[in-house]
Parts: C-alpha cells; sequence; structure tokens
C-alpha cells in the first residue's frame, strides 16, 4: 500500500557532532549549501557557528511504506544529496523489522524509533554498524536506551506531533536525562526558532529535531491545501485524539478528528499494519487521506506550535533562517 505519515521526511537540525558512521558524511546537501550562505566554515562534513559545531540529517518517514518504496525513496534522497539520511519508523508498525532490515541493507545512516520501544532492534544496529537512535520521554528509557548501545537519543516533550509519550514539556525532561546519560540528546517538540535552538541546549540538549516546521515546508509532500489548512490553524485547533497505536496523537482539528474523539470509527478494511491495533480507526489511511489534501476525512498529525509557523518556506530558507537566529542568540 503507498503510503506516507508525513511530508517525506522529518527535518533534524542538529548542533552537534553525531560520532559513528553519521559523521563520516555531511548534512542534506542544500541544507549544506545553507549552512555556507550563513557563513559557517565547513570542517570534516560539519559546519560550525561561532564555535558550534553543526550539521543536518535528513530522515524519511518511513512507517507504512513498502519495502520497495522505501529502497526508492532511499535512492532518491542518496541521488539529491551527498548528506546523512536516516529513517524513521514507529516500533509499532507490524513490518517495524521488515523495514529496519530493508533501511539497513541500503545502507541507511541511521535510524531512529519511536512511537514504542524496540529492544530488539539494538542488535541489527550492532551487526551492520548502523547507529540507532530510539525516541524517549523518560531519564529511565534513555538510561537502557545507553545500555542497550543507542549511539544518540531522541528526547520528545509533550509540544512534539504525532503520537506522545509524555504530558512533560522538553524544557523539563532534557535537564535530568542530560544528567543520566552519556551519549548525544537530541530534543524535539515545540523547536521553530534559532532562539529554542539555543535555549534547550542551554539546558544540556547536543542538538534538536524539528517535525512540524518541516511538514510546513515547500519540499514537503503534504498537499497545498494541508499546508494551508497547517497556516491557519490557531491553538484552540489543536487537539488530542486517542491512536489506535495506543498512545495519544496530537492533531488538528477536522471533521474526522472530531468523529474519532466522539468514539470509535472501526475500519471497514484492514492491512494489519500494526502489530496490536486498537481498531478504533484506521491510522495509517487517515494520515494518508490528509497528506493528499482530504481534510474532512483525514487525520491532520501536528506539533503544538503549529499555529506559530506564519509562512510556507523552502528547506534553504527554514534553515537559513535558524542559523541567523542560532548566531544572534548565542
Ligand atoms: C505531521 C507529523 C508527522 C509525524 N510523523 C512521525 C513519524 O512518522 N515518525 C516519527 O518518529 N515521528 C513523527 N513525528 C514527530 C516528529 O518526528 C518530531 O519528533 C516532532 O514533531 C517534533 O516536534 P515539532 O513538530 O514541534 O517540531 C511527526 C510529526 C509531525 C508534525
Amino acid at each position: 500500500m503507498e503510503a506516507w505519515l508525513q511530508g517525506g521526511f522529518t527535518g533534524f537540525f542538529e548542533v552537534i557532532e553525531l560520532e559513528e558512521k553519521a559523521s563520516e558524511t555531511s548534512g542534506i546537501e542544500n541544507w549544506r549549501e545553507d549552512c555556507k550562505t550563513a557563513d559557517c566554515s565547513r570542517r570534516h562534513g560539519n559546519s560550525s557557528v561561532n564555535g558550534e559545531t553543526c550539521s543536518c540529517i535528513g530522515l524519511i518517514a518511513a512507517s507504512g511504506m513498502s519495502h520497495g518504496e522505501l529502497r526508492y525513496e532511499i535512492k532518491l534522497a542518496r541521488s539529491l544529496t551527498k548528506g546523512i539520511i536516516g529513517i524513521n519508523i514507529m516500533v509499532a508498525a507490524s513490518d517495524f523489522f521488515g523495514i529496519v532490515k530493508t533501511a539497513i541493507q541500503e545502507k541507511i545512516d541511521l535510524i531512529v524509533a519511536g512511537a514504542g520501544f524496540s529492544r530488539d532492534i539494538f542488535g541489527l544496529g550492532k551487526e551492520s554498524n548502523t547507529p540507532i537512535v530510539p525516541i524517549v520521554s523518560s531519564v529511565k528509557l534513555a538510561k537502557i536506551s545507553e545500555r542497550l548501545g543507542a549511539s544518540a537519543i531522541v528526547v520528545e516533550g509533550k509540544e512534539a506531533g504525532g503520537h506522545l509519550g509524555t504530558d512533560v514539556s522538553v524544557r523539563d525532561l532534557i535537564a535530568p536525562i542530560r544528567e543520566a546519560v552519556k551519549i548525544p540528546v537530541i530534543a524535539a517538540g515545540g523547536m521553530l526558532t534559532g532562539q529554542d535552538i539555543v535555549d534547550i541546549m542551554k539546558k544540556g540538549a547536543n542538538g534538536v529535531q524539528m517535525g512540524s516546521r518541516f511538514a510546513a515546508s515547500e519540499e514537503s509532500n503534504a498537499a497545498p491545501s494541508l499546508k494551508q489548512y497547517y497556516l491557519k490553524s490557531k491553538p484552540e485547533d489543536i487537539v488530542v485524539i486517542h491512536s489506535p497505536v495506543g498512545l495519544p496523537g496530537r492533531a488538528v482539528r477536522t471533521p474526522f478528528s472530531k468523529r474519532v474523539m466522539d468514539g470509535p470509527v472501526p475500519p471497514k478494511v484492514c492491512d494489519k499494519c500494526l502489530k496490536a491495533c486498537q481498531h478504533n480507526f484506521c491510522i495509517v489511511r487517515a494520515l494518508i487521506r490528509a497528506q493528499q489534501g482530504d481534510l474532512e476525512t483525514g487525520l491532520v498529525f501536528t506539533g503544538e506550535f503549529m499555529p506559530r509557523i506564519e509562512k510556507i518556506l523552502s528547506v534553504k530558507e527554514i534553515i537559513n533562517n535558524l542559523m541567523k537566529e542560532v548566531a544572534v542568540a548565542v
């Protein structure tokens, strides 16, 4: 089944030097150009802003893709850049290991795994020397991840888009997690500006992962009508639904999100895409409908601060702005 859970890739603006394989290559090509435009001096595939090392990683949202689609997307991304390319994948997906193994066969640079936690993925990472980066929302899971061999962790707070593992702000999660582990800690949730990046790094983060800002970018493969819907959203339009994955999920209010908040909308057909589905609705089909511009029956995943985004910008403009803002804020 053709499937996209978000706008093509999640932006991953990182102001650290990720060790291991990821550091051998540089950021996504056009992002790299942006680093240059922002007057960063490049060294060893990374760039420097006021002494800080910085680089960018592009993530392909792989959940729901067939193996053929994933191979195609990885090859396409490789043809566009010499930079670091990862996938993110939901642990809750029934084909989780199939996707992970396919990405490894395609020599993906790193794997980010969220919406659940897998202990078994670390063995595959070690065998193939592929950095594994779990998404966590607690000190406990951060420590377990480090012990099992994670190369870094993404710490997602309540402000994040999509599935949520906590109701605690990322601003409160970072310091205790930073204290608890030695591996790089990437903050996710509500990071929109250079000031946000500098503030969270002062709390101990080594970098940030950004979703909403890139979902509302020119390059995002969401339908233009969905991008406009994002721009029109107001804080009171942002809701939390109960996802069939068994986790809360943040969405922009649509007629469909209202229906699922009022009660189950059991799917008529089921592709058994989740290991354990609660069948209150079909999340993959609902996300695809939204991505294709159906704002009546689609589920529009979003981060809490999407209403702060005022313009659809290109990735180049977004990175340029961030670099300038970071340079001013440090
Ligand atoms: C539309 C949308 C779809 C998302 N889908 C995924 C996903 O498929 N897998 C994943 O690991 N994270 C997903 N996320 C979460 C992001 O990767 C990211 O961690 C989070 O949104 C960061 O918060 P921000 O949106 O405030 O920047 C999604 C986020 C958005 C906005």
